[in-house]
């Protein structure tokens, strides 16, 4: 039962990156993007969640359903593989790295503002905290990001 599922899950991932490969096309419009995108993030979100699953599963002593949760989430992180392909989402190292830096400068830093002036504005003063603990660790990132750019990039 437990090889079983490990063999599914190793086939799904894959499966997932052949069907993926065999398309040399382009999903360059910003619909196309943004669909991709959007089925990147429920994925890794669906990827994470059978993750705490499993390893509550684990905790609790259920092995089984442990075992089916983390197969479960191995097929999650095989349909991300496959948007992730189509999107085009992995680059050179130096694309890879600015696309790092931008992302934690466009989205990462501004939505945990955000959140956190948000969850002020409703008195939730404790998760407001919480959202600029993460937002400090985010711009935190950033700046290794940043120095690593200066590395990377310059001797690239
Ligand atoms: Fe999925």
């Amino acid at each position: 039962m437990r090889n079983t599922r490990k063999l599914l899950a190793a086939i799904t991932v894959t499966s997932a990156l052949i069907l993926g490969s065999t398309s040399a096309q382009q999903y360059s419009s910003p619909e196309t993007r943004e669909a991709l995108k959007a089925a990147m993030l429920d994925e890794a979100f669906s990827m994470a969640k059978y993750k705490l699953f499993a390893e509550h599963a684990s905790r609790t002593g259920n092995k089984q359903l442990a075992e089916v949760m983390a197969a479960a989430s191995n097929m999650e992180y095989g349909h991300f593989l496959r948007w992730a392909q189509l999107y085009r989402l992995v680059g050179t190292d130096a694309q890879n790295l600015r696309a790092a830096v931008a992302d934690e400068i466009n989205d990462d830093v501004k939505l945990y503002e955000r959140l956190a002036s948000e969850a002020d504005a409703r008195g939730e003063k404790a998760l407001a905290e919480h959202f600029q603990e993460i937002k400090a660790q985010e711009e935190k990132q950033q700046e290794e990001f940043k120095r690593a750019v200066e590395k990377v990039l310059i001797t690239d």
